[in-house]
C-alpha cells in the first residue's frame, strides 16, 4: 500500500526532496527544543575542537531526521558518510564503514534499529572508546584485534526507538524525539518549498495545505507538488496556486480537513464497527484492515493518537468520541 499519498514514508516521487532540503539549523523549521540544544552542543564541540557527542533522532517518517543528520555535519564543518541498518548484514560490513572514517566525520546510520544484535556489539566499543574490536581468521586460528578509530559522531535515526537495545541507546549522549509540526511551521515549510520550486502559493492556500498535511513536512511537500499539477492542468498556469485550486486538489486526492484519508477512515471505522470502538489489540486491527502491524504502529497510528482520535490503553486501542464524530458515526458508548 505504498502509493498512499498521505504516507509519511518516502516514495519514489519524493526524489525532489534533496533540492528542497534545508542545509543549516537556521533554515530548519520547527523542532525548536532539539535545535536549541543541538546548536549549543555543536558550538561547544567546535570550541573544544572535539567531535560532537553521538546523536539519536527518532520519530515517525518524514519529520526531518535525515535532513537533521546532514545539517549536523554541515554545521560541524564535517563530512558525512551514510549507511543503513538493513544493509549491514555482516560484521565486516560495519567494520568496512567504520574504517573509512576520518577525524570528526559524521556517520549517519538510518534505520539503526534494524542492525542485527550481534553486529550491534561492534558499535559499542566504536562509540565508547573509538576502537574497532574484530575477530579475524577462521575457527582454529581466530584472534581478536583492536584497531583505533578517529573520533567521530554517530548520528542514528529510527522510527522505532523502542526496538533499540538498552546498551546501544545508552551510548548516545544526545537523544531527540522529533515532534509533529504545527500549522504555522508547516506553512513556513510550504512557503519555503514554493520559493525553491519557483511556484508561488497564496497565504490562505498554504495554510489550508498545512492543516491537511498530517503534521509532516514530507507530506506537505508531496501534496504541494500535486496541487501545482492541478493548477497547471486545470488553470493552465502552475504559477497561480490559490485556495480554490488547493481545496479542489486536496478533495480530489481524498485528503480531509484533518489530513485523514481512506486508510484512516477504514481503520477508525473497523474498530467502531467490528470491535465496538475497542479496546482491541493491534494484531486484530491489522488483520481486519489488511495492513502490516508495524506500518500501522509506525505510520498511521501516531498521528491519530496525536490528534486525539485514538487512545492506547493496556487493553488495546480505543476510538475516541472525537473520532466517532469525525467519521460521522453516532457515539453510543459510555466510558
Ligand atoms: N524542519 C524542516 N524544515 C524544512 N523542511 C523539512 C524539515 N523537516 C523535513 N523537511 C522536508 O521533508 C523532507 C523529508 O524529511 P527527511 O527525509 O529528513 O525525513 P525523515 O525523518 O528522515 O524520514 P524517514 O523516517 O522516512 O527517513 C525533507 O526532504 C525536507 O524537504
Ligand atoms: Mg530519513
Amino acid at each position: 500500500m505504498n502509493d498512499r499519498v498521505l504516507t509519511g514514508e518516502k516514495l519514489k516521487e519524493d526524489s525532489f526532496e534533496k533540492t528542497i532540503r534545508p542545509t543549516t539549523l537556521d533554515e530548519y523549521v520547527g523542532q525548536s527544543e532539539m535545535k536549541e540544544n543541538l546548536s549549543i552542543f555543536i558550538k561547544a564541540a567546535k570550541m573544544r575542537d572535539e567531535a560532537l557527542d553521538h546523536v539519536l533522532l527518532y520519530g515517525p517518517p518524514g519529520l526531518g531526521k535525515t535532513t537533521m543528520a546532514f545539517i549536523i555535519a554541515n554545521e560541524m564543518g564535517s563530512s558525512i558518510k551514510t549507511a543503513s541498518g538493513p544493509a549491514i548484514e555482516k560484521s565486516g560490513d560495519l567494520a568496512a564503514i567504520l574504517s573509512t572514517l576520518e577525524p570528526g566525520d559524521v556517520l549517519f546510520i538510518d534505520e539503526i534499529h534494524r542492525i542485527p544484535r550481534y553486529i550491534e556489539e561492534i558499535l559499542y566499543s566504536a562509540m565508547e572508546d573509538f576502537t574497532l574490536d574484530i575477530i579475524v581468521g577462521n575457527d582454529s586460528s581466530s584472534r581478536s584485534i583492536k584497531i583505533d578509530l578517529p573520533p567521530f559522531t554517530l548520528v542514528g535515526a529510527t522510527t522505532r526507538a523502542g526496538d533499540l537495545t538498552g546498551p546501544l541507546r545508552d551510548r548516545f549522549g544526545i537523544v531527540s524525539k522529533l515532534q509533529y509540526y504545527n500549522e504555522s511551521e508547516l506553512k513556513q515549510i510550504i512557503e519555503r518549498t514554493s520559493r525553491v520550486l519557483d511556484a508561488p502559493i497564496d497565504e490562505d492556500a498554504a495554510l489550508e495545505l498545512a492543516r491537511r498535511s498530517r503534521g509532516t513536512p514530507r507530506i506537505a511537500n508531496r501534496l504541494f507538488k500535486r496541487i501545482r499539477d492541478f493548477a497547471l492542468v486545470l488553470n493552465g498556469d502552475s504559477n497561480v496556486i490559490d485556495l480554490e485550486i488547493t481545496t479542489h486538489a486536496l478533495d480530489k486526492l481524498k485528503v480531509d480537513k484533518l489530513g485523514l484519508d481512506d486508510t484512516d477512515y477504514n481503520l477508525i471505522k473497523s474498530i467502531i464497527e467490528k470491535f465496538n470502538g475497542g479496546p482491541v489489540g493491534i494484531e486484530a486491527i491489522a488483520a481486519s484492515i489488511g495492513e502490516e502491524q508495524t506500518t500501522i504502529e509506525d505510520v498511521y497510528e501516531p498521528y491519530l493518537l496525536q490528534q486525539g482520535l485514538l487512545k492506547r490503553t493496556s487493553r488495546g486501542r480505543i476510538v475516541t468520541e472525537k473520532a466517532y464524530k469525525h467519521v460521522g458515526l453516532p457515539y453510543t458508548k459510555k466510558d
